[in-house]
């Protein structure tokens, strides 16, 4: 018999025993023994498994809102001259009571009456009277000191355009508390309503 025919053959056993060892493991372990345990990996984890920080810091005790009609209840409460909410009214009318905190636990903070007057050096007629008052009745002094304003009257430079941009007084009248493009009045007091 020619080499041909050997090598011919040696191929075909070959690739029998490949597909056979792939397509019907016992044949193979007939062949080779019972296959390999894969070793436990040796050392440990490079680094620690991540863990969020919430977890250790922000533990809320949450008290789940009642089930109630907000949306006719949001309509019973006063409106501004603008058609928005006006939520300081309603909190002054015992309309709304805002909860000290999501913590159940969470204490209220004392109300501060000191009204900031901002005048700008170049339009002294569009001065700016800020009202601690209603703020302090719903957020707490660390909202917005010293993260967005000093606590010094005229530290920080306030302008129309950063507030419509976002930042100091932008930071929350626009995206939650009322649009300053529409109630310019109510911040320059001294303009006509
Ligand atoms: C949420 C409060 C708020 C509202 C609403 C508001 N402003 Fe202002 N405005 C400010 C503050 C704060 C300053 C900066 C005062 C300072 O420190 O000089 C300012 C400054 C200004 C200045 C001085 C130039 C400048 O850009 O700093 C003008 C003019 C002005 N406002 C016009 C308006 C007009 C017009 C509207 C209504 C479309 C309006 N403001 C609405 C708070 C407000
Ligand atoms: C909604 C934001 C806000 C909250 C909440 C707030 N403040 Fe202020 N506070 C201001 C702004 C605005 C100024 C003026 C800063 C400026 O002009 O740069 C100011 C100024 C002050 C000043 C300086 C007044 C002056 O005449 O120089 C003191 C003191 C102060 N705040 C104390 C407090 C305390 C205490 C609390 C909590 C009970 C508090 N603030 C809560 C916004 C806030
Ligand atoms: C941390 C959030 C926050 C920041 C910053 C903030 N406010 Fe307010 N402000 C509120 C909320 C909340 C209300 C009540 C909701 C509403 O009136 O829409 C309010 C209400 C007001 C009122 C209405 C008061 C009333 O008696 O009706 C004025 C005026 C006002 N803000 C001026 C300012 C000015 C001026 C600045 C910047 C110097 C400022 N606020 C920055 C949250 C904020």
């Amino acid at each position: 018999m020619s080499v041909r025919f050997w090598r011919v053959r040696a191929l075909a056993m070959l690739l029998a025993l490949f597909v056979g060892g792939c397509t019907a493991p016992p044949l193979l372990t007939a062949v080779l023994g019972p296959p390999l345990k894969p070793l436990p990996v040796a050392g440990r984890l490079r680094r620690p498994v991540y863990k969020p920080y919430h977890e250790e810091t922000m533990t809320y005790n949450l008290v789940p809102p009642p089930k109630a009609d907000w949306h006719a209840k949001l309509k019973a409460l006063p409106l501004t001259a603008a058609g928005g909410t006006d939520w300081v009214k309603a909190l002054n009318e015992n309309l709304i009571k805002p909860k000290p905190g999501l913590d159940a636990k969470a204490e209220d903070e004392p109300v501060m009456d000191l009204d900031v007057v901002l005048t700008p050096k170049d339009a002294p007629d569009f001065k700016v009277t800020y009202p601690h008052k209603p703020h302090t009745q719903i957020l707490s002094c660390d909202n917005c000191h010293t993260g967005i304003f000093q606590m010094q009257a005229g530290a920080d430079p306030i302008t129309m355009e950063k507030i419509f941009a976002g930042e100091y007084c932008g930071r929350c009248h626009g995206p939650v508390a009322f649009d300053p493009a529409s109630a310019c009045p109510r911040c320059h007091t001294a303009m006509p309503q």
